[in-house]
């Protein structure tokens, strides 16, 4: 098992497939993109497939969710997915997605054994789309979700990110518009993981500020906290049901205490926390040719040194040097 000095067990992992992205989302990274990581760097697909099967045949994972940067960018993705999901004992598979391309593959990764996907999408205004993406891809999102949901790839999860003066007063639209299409939505709170580091705690809109907007226009009951367990989002049961609303709230109501993470990004590294500021370099035991066993160890080891919590809402909070889409969402 991979529990640490706290008692939690980590029984989730999520694997970064690639750093690069097709978007430039404002809080995430500049205009001109990032330096990526260079493909000598990266796993291999037979490298993902055996720390992946580690994970899950000896260290107790049972979910394997797939992200990046944007996962669809890379090229082995249906064959890694099949290779995952022909493990024993199967782990569930997910994927988050910024939905492009997603037309033209859910098929295919439905039938490669793909469970369900999260698809990113912060508003419904093309306009506002492209100034906070910064391409003109709105339809192409719009499209992926609809594939997705034919495919089957089921519940369709959609995330939302609101910026004040960009998407922020479309918080109710969004909800009638997912319950509409029979996507399952969730607002995330805003983190500190920016490249450009521009996050600011005053400068956030506050899943009481969200909360709020919704109520203007539905009326929500929490749901109990049986049904949240280890999920980051507080789910609310709209108009009485059966539609649900979720609020991922990192910075304002952190779940640090029922955290059931482990991380892996896409140059191999163990991360314990999105916001950690240490890594643990399977790559390089994997490339020294380590056995299984002494790998396993040393994901033991690093998840044993997992911090109580992030901290975010503390002063002495230190944003990690990696951003988000090299960690992985
Ligand atoms: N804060 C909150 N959410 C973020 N995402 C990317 N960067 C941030 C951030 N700084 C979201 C994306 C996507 C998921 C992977 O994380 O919109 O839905
Ligand atoms: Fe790409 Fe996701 Fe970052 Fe947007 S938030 S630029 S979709 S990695």
């Amino acid at each position: 098992m991979l529990i640490d000095t706290y008692g939690r067990v980590a029984t989730d992992l999520r694997v970064s497939l690639t750093d690069r992205c097709n978007l430039r989302c404002t809080y995430c990274m500049p205009e001109e993109g990032l330096q990526w990581l260079a493909k000598p760097d990266l796993l291999t697909d037979d490298e993902i497939v055996r720390l992946v099967g580690i994970a899950v045949t000896s260290l107790g994972v049972e979910e394997v969710r797939f992200t990046g940067g944007e996962p669809l960018l890379r090229p082995g993705l249906p064959g890694i997915v099949a290779r995952v999901a022909a493990l024993e004992p199967r782990p569930q598979t997910s994927l988050t997605t910024n939905g492009i391309g997603l037309g033209r593959i859910a098929r295919a990764l439905k039938d490669a054994g793909l469970d369900r996907v999260n698809v990113s999408l912060d508003t419904l205004r093309p306009d506002v789309f492209k100034a906070l993406t910064r391409r003109d891809r709105h339809k192409d999102v719009l499209e992926g979700l609809r594939a997705a949901r034919e495919a089957g790839l089921t519940p369709v999860k959609v995330n939302t990110v609101l910026m004040p003066g960009l998407n922020a007063d479309e918080a109710p639209d969004l909800l009638a518009w997912a319950i509409e299409h029979g996507y399952e939505l969730r607002f995330i709170e805003q983190m500190p993981l920016d490249a450009q580091h521009g996050w600011k705690r005053e400068g956030m809109v506050t899943a009481g500020d969200i909360l709020a907007a919704l109520r203007t226009r539905f009326a929500l009951a929490p749901e109990g906290a049986e049904e949240r367990g280890s999920a980051p989002a507080e789910r609310w049961i709209v108009d009485g049901g059966p539609h649900t609303v979720g609020v991922i709230a990192s910075v304002t109501r952190p779940f640090c205490s029922a955290c059931d993470r482990t991380r892996l990004t896409a140059d191999g590294q163990v991360r314990t926390c999105l916001f950690a500021r240490e890594e643990t370099d399977l790559r390089a035991a994997l490339r020294s040719e380590a056995p299984d066993e002494e790998i396993a160890r040393l994901w033991r080891q690093a998840m044993w040194g997992k911090k109580a919590g992030a901290g975010l809402d503390d002063p002495s909070f230190v944003q990690p040097d990696r951003p988000m889409s090299a960690i992985g969402g």
